[in-house]
């Protein structure tokens, strides 16, 4: 038997409808699995993705993911791909499998740009292509303690693989100092990757005035916590050029 992957084509997608209604999705998902286990006996089910790949709904294909690191309780039933089971390539909701694709689109043209509170998703073309978090002030670190973090942190940013080296993460740094341009100082959470520190650079050096104000820190963002940004890149880029100074005429002898 072959099972439809919902296309949202006439209808709303996942991300339109879904309620705040965990437990009622896990109800679902987990009477849906003992389901298909049962029928598994009489009849292989295969499922036809937007991508045109086809996958069979085995068992040993689903798995169920808690939905947030913290609350292990909250879980969604996935389906994986059979060669490469850390890939997941379908996601059952609302009684239908949605394709990777079709759970990060919307039918609503309202959603265009930055949207939402302290994570923030970019949506380009009716599909989300990146978000960032923030840490806001005042706000438990979560380590379990009581200490709050003194500064707004820009604290994840992703952006899709297809969607990189197009200004979407300077774009989505550019929202978080507009959206604090009131804060003396913004923190970056540690560590910071290497194409972040790209970005960063770049734009610290199109936006000199941010120059000041942007640190990179660690939680809860006490003055010993913080290194600035803008220092850190031009004390590299000069131990770099030292580097080039001090060793470059050597080289050229030895040659
Ligand atoms: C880091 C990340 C958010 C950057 O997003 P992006 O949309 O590609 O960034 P931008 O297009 O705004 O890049 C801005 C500048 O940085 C440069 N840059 C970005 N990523 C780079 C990389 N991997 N290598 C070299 N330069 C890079 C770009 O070339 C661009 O410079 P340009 O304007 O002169 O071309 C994205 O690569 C990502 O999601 N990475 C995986 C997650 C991650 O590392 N998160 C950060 C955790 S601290």
């Amino acid at each position: 038997m072959e099972v439809e992957v919902a296309r949202g084509a006439t209808e709303a997608y996942p991300v339109d409808t879904l309620e705040d209604d965990p437990e009622g999705y896990w109800a679902a998902a987990l009477a849906y699995y003992e389901l298909l286990r049962e029928r598994a006996q009489t009849a292989t089910e295969i499922i036809s993705l937007s991508t045109g790949e086809q996958v069979t709904l085995e068992t040993s294909s689903l798995c169920f993911c808690t939905m947030y690191r913290d609350e292990p309780q909250h879980k969604i039933l996935v389906l994986v791909n059979p060669q490469d089971t850390k890939t997941v390539v379908a996601v059952y909701l609302k009684e239908s499998w949605w394709s990777i694709e079709d759970v990060l689109r919307t039918s609503d043209p309202t959603r265009e740009g930055l949207v939402k509170e302290q994570v923030k998703i970019l949506w380009r073309d009716g599909a989300a292509v990146g978000f960032y978090s923030i840490k806001m002030k005042g706000s438990l670190c979560g380590d379990g303690t009581s200490a709050c973090y003194l500064l707004p942190v820009f604290d994840t940013v992703f952006v899709r693989r297809k969607n990189r080296c197009q200004g979407l993460g300077t774009a989505m740094l550019r929202d978080f100092c507009d959206t604090f341009h009131g804060d003396e100082a913004l923190g970056i959470s540690c560590p910071i990757s290497a194409a972040m520190y790209k970005v960063l650079r770049q734009f610290l050096l199109t936006c000199p005035g941010e120059r000041g104000r942007l640190w990179e820190v660690e939680a809860p963002g006490a003055w010993g916590q913080r290194v600035n940004i803008w220092l850190k890149v031009y004390l590299q880029e000069r131990r770099l050029q030292d580097g080039v100074d001090r060793w470059g005429p050597e080289r050229t002898q030895n040659d």
